[in-house]
């Protein structure tokens, strides 16, 4: 399964639509009940509007009524590994506080949990 989320991960990351960073993400969302969601970073001329890859694959999940999540891949296309940023890590942490996160590049991977890379997050 695990392979399966880093192909999706890696696929969607070549609709990314970045005019401005070229920098292309993707993440790949494994739900209890099995399903795959994917999501890619979409940004706008108005830079603060851009939606991050991994918000994008959490939003197309609950909108299609999943809200059980085990696993979540991020690729983004480039040598370096770069972490989600604080935001994702909020939204991610909303909805599963002990998810397994996989963060990879075109070189590298590292796995992690959102408990590890949001530790005290906001909870109401
Ligand atoms: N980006 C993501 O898709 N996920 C993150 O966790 C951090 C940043 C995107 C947003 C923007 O399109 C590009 O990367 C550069 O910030």
């Amino acid at each position: 399964m695990k392979q399966k989320l880093i192909e999706a991960a890696k696929k969607v990351a070549e609709n990314a639509y970045v005019p401005y960073s070229g920098f292309h993400v993707g993440a790949a969302l494994l739900t209890e009940s099995g399903k795959i969601f994917t999501g890619c970073n979409v940004e706008n001329s108005s830079y603060g509007l851009t939606n991050c890859a991994e918000r994008t694959a959490i939003f197309k999940a609950v909108s299609e009524g999943e809200t059980k999540f085990t696993e979540l891949v991020v690729f983004s296309k480039t040598d370096e590994l770069f972490y989600p940023c604080g935001a994702c890590r909020q939204v991610i942490s909303e909805f599963s506080s002990d998810l397994k996160v996989s963060i990879i590049s075109l070189k590298d991977t590292l796995e992690t949990t959102i408990a590890e890379l949001l530790p005290h997050g906001f909870k109401l």
